[in-house]
């Protein structure tokens, strides 16, 4: 490909644009994972995670994707053969359900729209009718990065504790740590899911399980065969801040540097800087004239909104076209959402005119692809970013 002048516009939702402070950390000459120099960066990172994840409990990294953690996760507390219960939330929540199903184990299936966040109603029904206790967890995507639909977590836990249901809390903040408020302690999540390539502005290429006690006593028991995923090592290793095996070295530089970056900005403000950007993206959404997957306010992602094309428009031609033109990159209609809806992932490192600029680049793309829309998106966006926060 020639050289094209300018930044390219990665708009999808995760990996996310990495920025020249990470990517500088990066650069750095690997060390020797096993020396004193290696051990305190360890330290470092391994305690710096748990204020992105609230949590006081350990957090593992894995030189993995997403996908890794989701699998460690399940193998480390889990039997074959046990019962997990799982919604049908969006495209990764039906992927996270076949990776269970290939580990031998039982998916209670929840069905879903892909309208809506998982419904605390439904869980704590399944859980009340399960008087054997047979349910060992209940996993949830929290930000379902399929459809821009977040998940009420601490109403989820509720719904567990109000059936009185032993059962594991397993919960995938893959697209939501560092862009969305999560707290692993305070709505006592069992294990917590999370990756590089998101809100914390990383290549892609580690993944993260955060531990409760209860999550540690599961594993002592669980039986799933493991091996590089598991735990036990995990932990022995990471008290001197150290690895079982070799880490992503520069990875964790670059970890380093972004929770540098996260702290300097303040979660809570990273937290609303997500929120500002996402209304203003729905704000030119409604402008347009077009429908958002998510249903109802309840159900919007700060971190991701997944667009609806008119009956007969082709999301990927779109997609294509914007690449092209405009050196923009949008997120892919996934499963049943292929060809009909494009996502525009609004996480990471990003400020008021990136957001502006994809806004304008999906614009000029709706109208030189000639999809009907009210034009005028960008406008409310700027109306919306100059208004007082409040
Ligand atoms: C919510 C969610 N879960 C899981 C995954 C899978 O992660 P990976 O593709 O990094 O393996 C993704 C990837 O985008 C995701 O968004």
């Amino acid at each position: 490909m020639p050289y094209r002048a300018g930044r390219h516009f990665l708009q999808i939702p995760g990996p996310t644009n990495v920025p020249g402070r990470v990517l500088r950390a990066m650069s750095r000459p690997t060390i020797d994972h096993r020396g004193p120099e290696f051990q305190a960066l360890g330290h470092e990172v391994l305690q710096g995670l748990r204020e992105v994840f609230n949590t006081t409990h350990p957090v593992v990294i894995f030189p993995a994707s997403g996908s890794g953690a989701w699998e460690a996760a399940l193998v480390n507390c889990l039997s074959p053969g046990d019962r997990v219960l799982m919604s049908d939330s969006g495209q990764f929540a039906t992927l996270w359900k076949q990776m269970a199903v290939g580990l031998g184990l039982e998916v209670d299936w929840i069905p879903g729209d892909w309208h809506h966040g998982v419904d605390p109603e439904a869980v704590s029904a399944r859980l009340a009718d399960d008087r054997a206790h047979a349910i060992k967890a209940v996993c949830v995507v929290h930000n379902e990065t399929s459809t821009g639909i977040v998940s009420r977590i601490p109403e989820l836990r509720q719904a567990i504790d109000q059936a009185g249901h032993p059962a594991l809390f397993m919960v995938d903040s893959i697209s939501s740590l560092g862009s969305i408020d999560y707290r692993h302690d305070e709505w006592s999540v069992d294990v917590t899911i999370g990756a590089s390539q998101k809100g914390l502005m990383l290549p892609p290429g580690l993944s993260f399980n955060a531990i409760s006690d209860k999550a540690r006593a599961a594993h002592r028991q669980a039986s799933i065969p493991r091996s590089f995923w598991d735990w036990t090592a995990m932990l022995a290793a990471n008290e001197q801040g150290l690895f079982p095996y070799t880490p992503s070295t520069n990875l964790l530089y670059g970890l380093q540097e972004a929770l540098a970056m996260l702290r300097e900005e303040g979660l809570s403000n990273v937290f609303a800087r997500h929120q500002r950007h996402a209304e203003a993206t729905r704000e030119a959404v409604r402008a347009w004239g077009l429908e958002m997957v998510a249903a109802s306010p309840d159900d919007y992602s700060a971190s991701i909104t997944a667009v609806v094309l008119p009956k007969g428009h082709d999301a990927d031609d779109l997609r294509r076209l914007l690449l092209d033109r405009f050196d923009l990159s949008l997120g892919v209609g996934l499963g049943r959402l292929a060809g009909t809806v494009f996502r525009i992932g609004h996480l990471g490192d990003l400020n008021d005119l990136s957001v502006l600029g994809t806004l304008a680049g999906v614009e000029m793309g709706l109208t030189l692809a000639g999809i009907p829309h009210n034009g005028h998106g960008v406008e409310a966006a700027m109306r919306a970013l100059v208004a007082p926060v409040g």
